[in-house]
């Protein structure tokens, strides 16, 4: 289970900011299928990856690892998967030290696949279906097994029909849906994905959450990395919040979302849907209650409510971009305008729309 508390010190995160998780307790009761104990990485150069990181994993579960770039959560996926080893502390699988030994990698890899950020770096064959049959045939499955599992795996993200296309030749949304595939035709029971949905458009993103729910009802344990916290609230089950090479907070994602000094430590703002529906049930538009997961869960509420008695229009500030438009110009205002290269007043009048606070 994650004790965020335990690592303070090894963080550069201010130990004032940092809260103690409150769905430690709620996790407990779900037995960790994976865990990080007080893991420590510094890599080869020195730098330090993971400072004391301590996170638990509950089986079938969707987790989110959310936080900024360089939290250290590309580092927390690769031990998972045994591509880096701890430089301190212990990984932990079914309540087991990893073992690190080869045939205890290869089991390792077999049961936790890992989809890369970047396709790139994981395709590396010349057709799709020769890429997605690697892990496969390396497992030693029969060809008849192996042909199943490919031709499922790809019908799984969208691709039958893509089998012997180049994968050159892929766009780089159906470039991550072959590594996602390649992952899944090892029939993992932990499906961990760095940043999935960046770099594909909203379409995608859609199908890929429905394939990753798909999964997880299947009891497949899925963890994505992601630095979008509406994103992780409308899907995750557990957030897990990284914050300077350390999970600062750990628990129901509507719990983690409540815990305003982590999300600042963790460079978040609050779920959108979550700051709408409190703004709106103190105004007593929406009930108080549990909050809608997204803000279309949200509009739906509204929508849902008898309508309404004649609106106050809203005082809403322009967005930066159409405060600097050049606005509509009379045409005195024209011709006191100074031209191009005329010197200016002190005051800079000359640069400013009136009502406009010189910046
Ligand atoms: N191979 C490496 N050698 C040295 N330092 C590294 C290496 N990989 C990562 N780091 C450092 O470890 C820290 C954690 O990096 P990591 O890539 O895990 O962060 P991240 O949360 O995945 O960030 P991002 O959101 O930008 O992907 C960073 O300070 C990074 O500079
Ligand atoms: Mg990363």
């Amino acid at each position: 289970m994650n004790t965020p508390g335990a690592n303070r010190s090894a963080s550069s995160v201010p130990a004032s900011s940092v809260p103690t998780s409150s769905a430690s307790a709620a996790l407990a009761a779900v037995p960790a299928l994976l865990e990080l104990q007080a893991v420590e990485h510094v890599f080869a150069d020195g730098s330090a990856g993971l400072r004391g990181c301590s996170l638990a994993l509950g089986r079938g579960r969707r987790h989110a690892l959310l936080g900024p770039n360089g939290a250290g959560k590309t580092t927390v996926l690769q031990h998972l998967n045994g591509l880096l080893r701890p430089t301190g502390g212990r990984m932990l699988w079914n309540g087991r030290p990893y073992e690190y030994g080869r045939a205890g990698l290869t089991d390792l890899r077999r049961r936790v696949g890992l989809v890369f950020q970047n396709p790139e770096r994981q395709l590396f064959s010349a057709q799709v279906e020769e890429d997605v049959s690697f892990g496969p045939l390396n497992l030693g499955l029969d060809e008849t097994t192996v042909r199943a599992r490919v031709a499922a795996a790809l019908d799984a993200v969208g691709l039958a029909g893509f089998g012997a296309r180049a994968v050159h030749h892929l766009s780089f949304g159906q470039k991550k849906r072959v590594c996602i595939a390649g992952v899944l035709a090892m029939q993992p029971e932990v499906l961990l994905l760095d940043e999935p949905m960046a770099g594909l458009d909203a379409p995608m993103q859609r199908e890929l959450t429905a394939l990753l729910d798909g999964l997880a009802a299947r009891g497949v344990t899925v963890l994505l990395s992601t630095h979008d916290v509406d994103f992780a609230y409308a899907w995750a089950d557990d957030i897990h919040l990284m914050a300077a090479g350390r999970c600062i907070a750990s628990g129901a994602a509507h719990d983690v979302v409540l815990q305003a000094d982590a999300l600042q430590a963790a460079g978040q703002r609050q779920p959108a849907a979550l700051a709408l529906h409190a703004a709106l049930a103190a105004r007593g538009v929406l009930a108080d209650g549990p909050a809608p997961r997204s803000v279309d869960a949200l509009l739906e509420a509204l929508h849902a409510l008898p309508a309404a008695s004649p609106a106050q229009p809203l005082a809403c500030p322009e967005p930066a971009a159409q405060r600097h438009a050049p606005a509509p110009q009379t045409q005195e205002q024209t011709q006191n305008q100074p031209q191009q290269g005329q010197p200016q007043d002190r005051q800079g009048h000359a640069h400013h729309r009136s009502g406009e606070t010189p910046a």
